[in-house]
């Protein structure tokens, strides 16, 4: 409208300036027939500029598809690139793309493409698959059903005009070569869009291994060699079942994904159920975080996903990286409420302190610790300080030693009474348990839990205990397997922070205390943090040089307990030398000031 109504400003001033001219002109060459002649001419050009403009402009405007609009672009690009190139989105955030499912018949594909939705989700099949009658031509069709009004050839036709992302996913391994011959033929005139490809190929959370999935070395092997630019999305096959809400993606679920896709080089986006995704977290944020080119479609079944959940993921990851093919009115929802400026973060329990305190330079040095007392000291600190690791020291109660209390406390202070302070307060804090008793480290991670599943705890968690393990194996402690065993069975969601006994560190931390510490960690799959007393730094130099070697596995944390305990200068130092963001200070904060004058590391 803008633009017509400029256009027609322009022509006045056009006529405008001519009838300035009008009397040299008139007067000096032409006759005043042929000038209204002229005058009716002008009038008429200008006339159909007006229209041309008008018809070719507004369409545009108005959203209709031409490919004659649409940006060059590689079948193997991001697709968020692809949506932003296009005008699609403003920003490159998943949360923004939208999915048309089952877009297979013909009618139904139509439907999607008039829509406003941005990519089509379609399902692809051999025509007759598993009958007397199978071909090998390929088609839109999600089982049962094998037969289609509508073929990939004439559904790639009708979308390849269209501005619309392609997403096919592929119910059987006969219908992967012909369609990717198919992609490689239409690629030669211009596919212009990413496109996805699609199979289950490994057996996912309640699907026994003997369930038939996509040939997965078969469906990779076949993209390598017949049309290798795509995006691949290889998924688990998976079953939601009520009764069981919990069960998730396993670790070994995770690893058998990762060691079946990490010599490719393509973009991968693995699509995972949107309702197992917040427990299954631990590992399939460490998935994401194994490539750059990876990223995570959540997508759901009959069941839906609860706002809170997606905004779990939203606040774990890049918006970048995830995809929501989420249906209404959840998705709107959602969306909604990720836009809220204010709202709390919902921190990943077991998730990094640096990701979530965002202290100075990404230096661990720069994140506050606060030690609990009581309730007095609790509120104080609840107060006055901006946020920080609260280092809670759990025991037994003496009126009900069932009771986990805070040690030391008078009156006592139940340990459910100080997490419900805490998580009443708006700063940022990590909560730091040190589990003083063997019988309360069960206790403590069941009201974690407890918190966890009433979606009121989104801080971060660390489980301190001294622990007794290979040649620090000391009575009166409990062993690094229980230690493990007891939080992978009430609440993995932690960073495991253990801590040797005093009795074993005379000689400080010799490489053999920390390697027997760090072979039983090693395998745990949770964030662990190696606990250090500032006292014998300064006879540990060899242990915490091993240690420094394997800080993307272990972070490590010193703790100077006392104001008067000797924290030596060329300890730190030594101990400033390791990775900045995997290095903590549970230190008075006089203290800090002490090691802020230590220069930085070149
Ligand atoms: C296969 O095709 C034949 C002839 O068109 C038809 O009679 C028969 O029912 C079909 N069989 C199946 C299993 O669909
Ligand atoms: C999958 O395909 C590969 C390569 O073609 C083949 O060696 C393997 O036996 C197939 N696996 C199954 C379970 O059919
Ligand atoms: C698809 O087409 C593009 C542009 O012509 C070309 O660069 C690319 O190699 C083609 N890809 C395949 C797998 O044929
Ligand atoms: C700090 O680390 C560098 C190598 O990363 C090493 O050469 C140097 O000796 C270390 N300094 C101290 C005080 O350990």
């Amino acid at each position: 409208m803008d633009e017509r109504k400029k256009k027609s400003n322009n022509s006045q001033e056009d006529e405008e300036k001519d009838e300035e001219k009008e009397p040299k002109t008139i007067l000096g060459v032409f006759t005043k027939q042929q000038f209204t002649m002229i005058c009716v001419a002008v009038g008429l050009v200008v006339l159909l500029l007006i229209i041309t403009v008008t018809s070719v402009v507004l369409p545009i405007n108005s959203g209709s598809e031409t490919s004659k609009t649409m940006v060059p672009f590689t079948t193997d690009g991001d697709m968020l690139e692809f949506l932003l190139q296009n005008g699609e989105i403003q920003e490159k955030d998943g949360l923004y793309a939208t999915w048309y499912h089952s877009a297979n018949s013909k009618v139904e594909t139509q439907k999607a493409l008039e829509s406003d939705t941005m990519i089509l989700e379609a399902d692809v099949n051999v025509q007759g698959h598993n009958t007397d009658n199978e071909t090998n031509i390929p088609i839109m069709a999600h089982p049962p059903d094998v037969y289609s009004d509508n073929t990939l050839e004439e559904w790639l036709d009708a979308v390849i005009r269209s501005k619309k992302g392609i997403k096919l996913d592929f119910k059987s391994l006969q219908a992967v070569e012909p369609s990717l011959n198919l992609l490689k033929n239409k690629n030669q005139t211009g596919i212009n869009r990413p496109v996805w490809l699609n199979a289950d190929i490994l057996p996912g959370p309640n699907v026994p291994g003997f369930w038939p999935v996509v040939n997965g070395t078969r469906f990779l092997e076949l993209i390598q060699t017949k049309f290798p630019d795509v995006t691949i999305s290889p998924g688990w096959k998976v079953l939601y079942l009520p009764p069981f809400p919990d069960v998730t993606y396993t670790k070994a679920m995770v690893m058998e994904m990762y060691t079946t896709v990490k010599h490719l080089p393509q973009r991968i986006t693995f699509p995972v159920l949107a309702v197992m995704v917040r427990n299954g977290w631990p590992h399939l944020s460490w998935l994401l975080s194994q490539s750059s080119r990876f990223s995570l479609t959540l997508w759901q079944g009959q069941e839906n996903p609860t706002v809170n959940d997606l905004l779990f993921v939203r606040d774990n990851t890049n918006p970048q990286r995830i995809y929501y093919d989420i249906y209404e009115p959840v998705l709107s929802q959602f969306k909604e409420a990720a836009k809220q400026k204010d709202r709390p973060r919902r921190f990943y329990t077991g998730g990094d302190i640096v990701d979530y305190f965002k202290p100075a330079n990404s230096d661990g040095f720069n994140i506050l610790w606060e030690k609990v007392y009581d309730q007095a000291s609790l509120l104080s600190v609840l107060k006055e300080s901006p946020g920080g690791m609260l280092v809670i020291p759990v025991t037994s109660g003496t009126g009900d030693v069932r009771i986990p209390v805070v040690e030391g406390s008078l009156p006592e202070l139940p340990l459910q009474n100080c997490l419900d302070l805490v998580l009443a307060s708006k700063n940022p804090w990590g909560i730091y348990l040190r589990v003083k008793s063997q019988r309360q480290l069960a206790t403590s991670l069941h009201l974690l839990r407890k918190a966890y599943a009433n979606d009121l705890l989104y801080h971060p968690v660390w489980i301190n205990m001294d622990i007794s393990l290979g040649v620090f194996n000391v009575k009166g402690y409990i062993t690094g397997l229980e230690f493990v065993r007891t939080i992978n069975q009430i609440f993995p969601y932690v960073t495991m922070a253990p801590s040797w006994p005093q009795e074993v560190l005379d000689q400080g931390y010799t490489p053999q205390v920390v390697e027997d510490m760090m072979e039983l960690f090693q395998e745990v799959w949770q964030d662990v943090s190696l606990q250090l007393l500032a006292v014998h730094l300064d006879r540990s130099e060899a242990g915490i040089r091993i240690i420094q070697q394997s800080q993307e596995r272990f972070s490590l944390t010193v703790e100077q307990r006392t104001r008067i305990e000797g924290l030596q200068m060329k300890s730190l130092t030594f101990f400033r030398n390791g990775t900045r963001h995997r290095t903590f200070y549970n230190v008075p904060k006089a203290v800090k000031g002490f090691v802020s004058e230590i220069p930085n590391k070149t």
